[in-house]
């Protein structure tokens, strides 16, 4: 017997494949966009802004950044009185303090090396960002920031790094939870400036590639 000829789909199972197709083509190019984004981004690390709280010749904390893929900029290079309403009124924002909020808003990402001093962040560091908050709008706001911190101390500036996380998610950053002391830090480095012990090496890693990720993932 001939076999029975299946009836054509009706007009509404058509609607439904053709919606179904239509939604696998749109789930398919979004996977695709999705990991094209990965792939930029792995190959385009998002931009990060160092500095360290410390205009020392010398200083370790200094030290702690270098050897990454970051914009390290000195301090030194960014002479600012001291923070005074009076002069603010009178002179307005100094153009080392604009300089410095333009490099923050042009850059994602924020790493920052604290120093300890009396338990607390340096008055450079502090000085520093409370210049650059006058500026309107608030260039902190939005930023991925990390934290590390260096010391000659057995507590590698722990305080110093915490104190210096709370004043920059007050500020409007995300802070991300991994950060890098270092302590005895006057005998942790070698001529060439590069972390001895491996375990450092990768602590500091761990928060650079942590600063990296937690970018990439919330850039818009
Ligand atoms: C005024 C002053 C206070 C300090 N207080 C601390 C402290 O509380 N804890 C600590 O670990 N180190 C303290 N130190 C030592 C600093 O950690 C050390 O000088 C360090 O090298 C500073 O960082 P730098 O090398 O990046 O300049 C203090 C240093 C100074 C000058």
């Amino acid at each position: 017997m001939a076999a029975k000829p299946r009836p054509g789909p009706t007009q509404r199972e058509f609607s439904r494949d053709t919606a179904n197709r239509a939604a696998r083509v749109a789930e398919w190019q979004l996977r695709r966009r999705r990991s094209w984004l990965l792939e930029s981004f792995v190959s385009t690390p998002p931009r990060i802004l160092a500095f360290a709280g410390s205009a020392r010749k010398d200083s370790l904390n200094r030290k702690l950044l270098a050897g990454g893929e970051v914009t390290l900029i000195d301090l030194n290079d960014y002479p600012l009185p001291l923070y005074h309403g009076d002069l603010e009124d009178a002179q307005g924002l100094p153009a080392n303090a604009a300089k410095l909020v333009a490099l923050i808003t042009e850059h994602p990402a924020l790493l920052v090396a604290s120093p300890e001093y009396n338990s607390l962040i340096t008055p450079l560091l502090k000085n520093t960002i409370d210049w650059c908050t006058r500026a309107e709008p608030n260039p902190f706001e939005g930023k991925v920031a990390a934290v590390v911190s260096a010391s000659p101390g057995q507590f590698g500036g722990v305080r110093s790094a915490q104190v210096a996380r709370q004043l920059l998610l007050h500020l409007g950053c995300h802070v991300v939870p991994a950060q890098c002391t270092l302590p005895r830090a006057d005998e942790a480095f070698d001529d060439a400036g590069r972390l001895k012990d491996a375990r450092a090496q990768k602590a500091a890693q761990r928060v650079a590639a942590e600063l990296v990720r937690t970018t990439a993932r919330l850039l818009p």
